[in-house]
């Protein structure tokens, strides 16, 4: 087999065979096909797409290319969540939780933040001692201890996947819906869980900004998930503005911390609950989604969920006084109320604008690698269609560096849209894929 061949068979729009696609992926991870060939096959892959079974192969390639954990052996069943990724998405650090204490041990690989979305690693590093390297030993260890682990992703899991996705990011081919499954799938293949909940975000903050795109790509990761006995299931949800109010990695923790002792946004809360409720149906704990949302919501208000980020916290080194105490954690040093120059229904609060400008302040990365300022951020205070009059407050600005905080204003004003008439609040969902 040669590599050429099988980038001109995708080019004219052939359907790859699972050995070409085997050995394009084996060849890529051991060195023997070079970068420049991979990125051929990549585009001719961008531009004339995959079959479901095309695209379910190269996911199993590339879940195999390193260690498949089977949390079978430690736990009867473990569930993972995944979010294609989005603003102020603090998701997992109120799911895991309230799932772990109804029962339902949750084991998680995580990633961090890139360009405007935000990382979960990142918001539960901003604790003090957090560990985000776990070793596989005690992945498997916290699990069975405490029914719940988030850790960064080995670099034994689908190494090809990483391999790919650095190339994919400087060869203008991330946005390729069969590549975007294949490397969420094999990683989450590779995690082990047995159950599946996909977040799948659409709007300007998001990977896939229209419903259509996001719909293809959550039902070919649900497809694929079936075909390898994952139960999977996949939710659409909003990400045309930001999830809850705070953007930054600290204030998006401290709202997490917020809404586990039952207070936070309702927008948020109301996510976090209906997540819960989907993923204890898929571990079985509950009937259907509604009765799981109803445990979950039990959860919370019972202090149990925060009671078991308390011991994940604790467990992976964090200090858990700023659990407790969370207006200890290091502050920016200017913090900057904005209020409304207009009279007015919000029509929109661009969520892609707010993630730059977290990015912008600092508190993100234009690059893998960048060092993050978890201090900085903002908070917005108002949500699409909600009327504001002049001189209420709209934003706050948290930043360490006066330049980037007026930067930061004007960016943030010019994400704010104002309409004269009532203005529909944006939904929080846009479906569900079984
Ligand atoms: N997230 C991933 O893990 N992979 C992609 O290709 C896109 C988003």
């Amino acid at each position: 087999m040669r590599m050429v061949d099988i980038i001109i068979k995708k080019r004219d729009n052939g359907e790859l065979s699972q050995e070409e696609i085997d050995f394009f992926i084996q060849g890529y991870c051991n060195g023997e096909i070079p970068d420049y060939q991979a990125s051929a096959l990549a585009m001719a892959i961008l531009l004339n797409g995959m079959t479901t079974r095309e695209t379910t192969d190269l996911t199993l390639a590339m879940a195999r290319s390193g260690e498949i954990l089977n949390l079978s052996k430690v736990v009867p069943i473990a569930v993972d969540k995944h979010s294609t990724g989005g603003v102020g998405d603090k998701t997992s650090l109120v799911v895991a939780p309230t799932v772990a204490a109804c029962g339902l041990p949750v084991g998680k690989m995580s990633g961090r933040g890139l360009g405007f979305s935000g990382g979960t690693l990142d918001k539960l590093e901003a604790i003090p001692g957090f560990r985000s390297n776990l070793t596989t030993e005690e992945f498997i260890h916290q699990l069975k201890s405490i029914g719940i682990v988030i850790t960064g992703q080995s670099a034994d899991l689908a190494p090809a996947d990483g391999k790919l996705y650095a190339l994919r990011d400087v060869t203008g081919t991330v946005q390729s819906i069969p590549l975007i499954a294949s490397s969420i799938m094999s990683k989450k293949i590779a995690a082990g869980a047995q159950a599946i909940l996909l977040d799948v975000k659409v709007g300007c903050g998001a990977f896939m900004t229209n419903l259509e795109d996001a719909r293809v790509l959550a039902e070919l990761m649900v497809e694929i998930g079936k075909l390898v006995k994952r139960k999977t299931v996949a939710i659409l949800s909003d990400m045309n503005q930001p999830l809850g109010q705070a953007v930054g990695n600290s204030l998006e923790l401290k709202e997490a911390i917020d809404t586990l002792r039952g207070r936070g946004p309702d927008d948020f809360r109301e996510h976090c609950m209906m997540a819960s409720g989907y993923m204890l149906a898929l571990g079985g704990h509950a009937k259907d989604e509604n009765l799981g949302k109803k445990m979950a919501e039990a959860s919370l208000s019972s202090g149990e969920a925060f009671g078991r980020f308390h011991d994940f916290i604790h467990a992976q080194g964090g200090d858990v006084k700023y659990v407790d105490h969370p207006e200890l954690l290091d502050k920016a040093r200017i913090i900057e109320e904005v209020t409304s120059p207009y009279n007015g229904y919000l029509a929109e609060v661009n969520a892609r604008e707010a993630g730059e400008t977290a990015v912008l302040l600092g508190g993100g990365r234009e690059r893998k690698g960048d060092v993050i300022d978890y201090t900085v951020g903002v908070i917005v205070h108002h949500k699409v269609g909600d009327k504001v009059m002049t001189g209420d407050a709209l934003f706050t600005i948290y930043a360490n560096d006066e330049e980037k905080m007026e930067q930061a204003k004007q960016k943030m004003l010019a994400a704010h849209r104002w309409s004269d008439k009532p203005v529909k609040p944006l939904p929080l969902y846009y479906g569900t894929i079984h």
